[in-house]
């Protein structure tokens, strides 16, 4: 082989090793809590270690929720003089490198946040042209997960911005699965697949159902209100992901029905469940949702396939999802605001469905029998609430 010849062979081997060792995280949506929704910049050490002590205590690391994510404001308003990001000393009096050693020991993996402009949203350095700095700095300080926004870009085009964000977290040697918070702007799920584990569909959520500000919409409007998340079921994949926003699950604006209905449709889309709760203060109903086992394994199905709205019209939504082995999930919501008689019979679902099935009631933790002797489930809902099966297709 010539000298050129060798040097492409060796880049390509290179390539292929840092893509691998990429392409073998998120094989199912991440799961984790996020500082943004409820805390916005005011983080700190205390704050992480005791949402990371509860989130231990509580059985939620167990149900799979590993990564814990700093969101913008961890950093100082400036860069130090070798052009480093500085964690706030104030907000983090032992170091960063220090909290990422506490919460691996304790089990959890550690994300933080920046953003491919020159400022983060709420006004911190952004890694534009800083990227494999930043990059390596992560890499020191034992980062797993990188959250990467969209502020302040200007004209900058963001497949380059994100690719070469990609190309950094590679460079660095650390793996680190790649959070692509570009709002959806440019259509990543056209040509991100490779480029990040998951995508920001939309901009931003709030807590409420259906409400809408210029830039923040809520749960429901998230999900499936024109050209977004719910429409893109197709991009989906072993790691790749749509990324309908942290949830919004335990937070003030969701009634109990809201908070189950949310879950449920974020385990219906494949979502990475991110919560976005004050763990720390969060009822027993609330938690009783965070960890239900088997929504989780619908969320984490293997197949890595997203559901999709089947049915919707104003008083009904009927939810699917193909889950491996041949079951299926149904999920039947009410998205009115008065209660309603709500029904779904199965071999009117399209003939998707398994032919026979055991059907397994996700919320009331029961077995319901056969879809042969059970053909119809009809049950009154209250507002935005829903009931969830799992049908275990009987071969
Ligand atoms: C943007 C993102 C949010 C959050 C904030 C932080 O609005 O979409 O998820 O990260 O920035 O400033």
């Amino acid at each position: 082989m010539n000298l050129p010849g060798l040097i492409a062979a060796l880049a390509l081997s290179a390539s292929t090793a840092d893509a691998q060792k990429f392409e073998g995280l998120a094989m199912t949506p991440p799961m984790g809590w996020n500082s943004w929704n409820t805390f916005e910049i005011n983080i700190d050490e205390e704050l992480v270690l005791g949402v990371a002590k509860v989130m231990k205590e509580s059985g939620m690391l167990d149900a799979g929720y590993n990564y814990i994510v700093l969101d913008d404001g961890w950093m100082t308003r400036e860069r130090d003089a070798n052009g480093d990001l500085v964690p706030d000393p104030e907000k983090f009096p032992s170091g960063m490198k220090h909290l990422a050693d506490t919460l691996h020991q304790m089990g959890f993996k550690f994300g933080l946040y920046n953003c491919a402009g020159g400022k983060t949203c709420a006004g911190f350095p952004g890694s534009k042209g800083h990227e494999y700095q930043d990059a390596r700095l992560y890499a020191r300080l034992g980062i797993d997960y990188l959250k990467y926004d969209w502020c302040d870009t200007g004209t900058r085009d963001a497949q380059e911005a994100y690719t070469t964000m990609r190309d950094a977290i590679y460079a660095a040697g650390r793996p680190m699965i790649f959070s692509m918070c570009e709002w959806g702007t440019a259509k990543p799920w056209l040509w991100a697949k490779d480029t990040g584990h998951l995508w920001r569909t939309t901009g931003d959520i709030i807590d409420c159902y259906d409400c809408e500000t210029r830039w923040s919409r809520g749960w429901k409007k998230i999900a499936d209100f024109q050209a977004t998340n719910e429409e893109l079921y197709k991009a989906a994949g072993p790691g790749h992901w749509n990324d309908p926003d942290m949830m919004e699950v335990g937070n003030p604006g969701l009634t109990l029905e809201d908070n189950r209905a949310m879950f449920s449709l974020w385990c219906m889309m494949a979502a990475p469940l991110i919560a976005g709760n004050d763990v720390r203060n969060m009822k027993p109903e609330v938690l009783e949702i965070l960890i239900n086992k088997e929504a989780i394994a619908i969320d984490q199905d293997p197949l890595g396939k997203q559901g999709w709205r089947f049915y919707g019209d104003p008083r009904l939504e009927i939810w699917v999802r193909e889950l491996s082995g041949g079951d299926w999930a149904v999920c039947v919501m009410n998205p009115s605001d008065e209660a309603r008689e709500c029904s779904v019979t199965w071999e009117h679902v399209g003939g998707l469905l398994p032919k026979k099935a055991q059907i397994r009631d996700i919320w009331q933790k029961k077995d319901l029998g056969t879809t042969d002797k059970l053909p119809t489930v009809t049950r009154k809902l209250a507002p935005h609430d829903v009931m969830m099966f799992r049908l275990n297709a009987i071969k």
